[in-house]
């Protein structure tokens, strides 16, 4: 347990040491955790519960996840059912992890079936907060509870199996039994959670909901194509554009603001990057602040989450999505992108890649000319400080 204050709020983080085995086989032992859903987050979390002792089920009709499920050894009629009633009635935790809106859809099945006492589990706000659209109204008479890992379940499952933790939010909405509290911890820290930090539902949906519009994914997408057409309208290659505006951020220089911080990744570049980047950074924020503002302003006020409800409830969504998706890839951008990933050393074909580690290796203990590992298209490993 870290308890810190900055900017006069204090916070206490509970880490997986707080929760060793033993206390989660005291607080889990008797409970039958049925993941409903196995799509990215129900897949991770439902085996990372499975490797770690936790009973557990999965629910989730039949199709695609249904069929992935088997091929990770769950068993239809014992360990995986295609009805969810069914699945919910033996269970005493139920981790309602289908998409946001198929918990709308789906809501009657649950409410019907849950039992008394049970904790009625997400890993999102969005259905209980915006429950005047999902409908979502958990009878008084069981927990609500939510464990929300910051990341995709596909992290959640990695960083798992290679004994590290993704970092997740923990709320209590209602608390029937007086466990739910003790619930949310040991499961959040059964699902993966290297730590857990406390909030409510309501500021977990509306942090997210912009995270995920802003910085994480849509303003990163929007500024790395903004600044990619500016290249190319200016004459640069497309491969001299993808470098500057994607790959030398995804490759080296966010790693190292997740290793040690913006100061320390600004200190340890060029003085012409830093002096650039730290001028030219707060036109960018003064530019970006109003667009915030009205992104935060669509989410609280519902707007955003009436308007996602409707899009991925249309029955033809998964459909457009792939050709939106297509759109995508075939941007000039994603098309340049592929062929620079694909020059990585790592992700050469077999004899290439020990002909790329030689010349890296040679090139270490500095045999090889700088000639011929430009010619070679190869770059040289990466050492742990900015290039820039
Ligand atoms: N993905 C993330 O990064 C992330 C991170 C944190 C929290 N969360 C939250 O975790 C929850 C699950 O997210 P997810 O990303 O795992 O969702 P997802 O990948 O979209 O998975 C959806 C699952 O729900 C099933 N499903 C969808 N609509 C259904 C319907 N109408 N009836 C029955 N089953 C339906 C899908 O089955 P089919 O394969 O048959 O369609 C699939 O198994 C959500 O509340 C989400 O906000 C997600």
């Amino acid at each position: 347990m870290k308890t810190f204050t900055i900017g006069g709020v204090e916070e206490t983080v509970i880490e997986r040491t707080d929760v060793p085995p033993s206390e989660l086989k005291k607080v889990l032992s008797k409970e039958t955790v049925a993941v409903i859903g196995y799509g990215t987050q129900g897949r991770g979390q439902a085996l990372n519960l499975r490797d770690n002792g936790v009973r557990t089920i999965v629910a989730v009709r039949p199709g695609k996840s249904f069929e992935l499920a088997k091929s990770d050894g769950w068993v239809p009629g014992k360990t995986l059912f295609s009805d969810i009633a069914e699945a919910v009635r033996k269970a005493t935790v139920v981790e309602y992890l289908l998409s946001d809106a198929g918990q709308k859809a789906n809501w009657a099945t649950i409410r019907a079936n849950l039992q008394e006492g049970a904790a009625l589990y997400f890993s999102h706000g969005f259905s209980i907060v915006f429950r005047d659209q999902t409908g979502v109204v958990p009878p008084a008479n069981v927990d609500v509870i939510l464990v929300a890992p910051k990341g995709s379940g596909t992290t959640v499952r990695r960083l798992f199996l290679e004994g590290r933790g993704i970092n997740a939010s923990f709320a209590v909405e209602q608390d029937y039994t007086g466990r739910a509290r003790e619930r949310a911890v040991a499961l959040g820290i059964a699902i993966g959670a290297g730590y857990l930090f406390e909030t409510s539902f309501r500021n977990e949906v509306l942090s997210d909901l912009t995270g995920e519009r802003g910085v994480l994914m849509g303003a990163i997408y929007g500024l790395m194509r903004a600044q990619y057409q500016i290249l190319r309208k200016m004459g640069h290659t497309p491969s001299e554009a993808f470098n500057e505006t994607v790959e030398e951020a995804t490759q080296s220089l966010y790693p190292l603001i997740g290793e040690n911080g913006m100061d320390w990744m600004y200190a340890n570049c060029s003085t012409t990057a830093q002096r650039g980047a730290l001028d030219w950074c707060k036109k960018f924020e003064e530019a970006a602040i109003p667009v915030f503002d009205e992104l935060y302003e669509e989410v609280r006020s519902g707007r955003e989450t009436a308007r996602v409800l409707e899009a991925n409830s249309r029955p033809d969504y998964h459909q457009q999505l792939q050709k939106e998706l297509a759109e995508v890839r075939g941007d000039e951008i994603w098309q340049i992108g592929a062929i620079v990933r694909n020059l990585r050393p790592e992700r050469l074909p077999s004899g290439k890649k020990a002909a790329a580690k030689a010349t890296a290796k040679s090139s270490r203990n500095g045999k090889a000319s700088h000639r011929k590992v430009v010619k070679a298209k190869l770059k040289p490993k990466k050492k742990a400080k900015a290039r820039r």
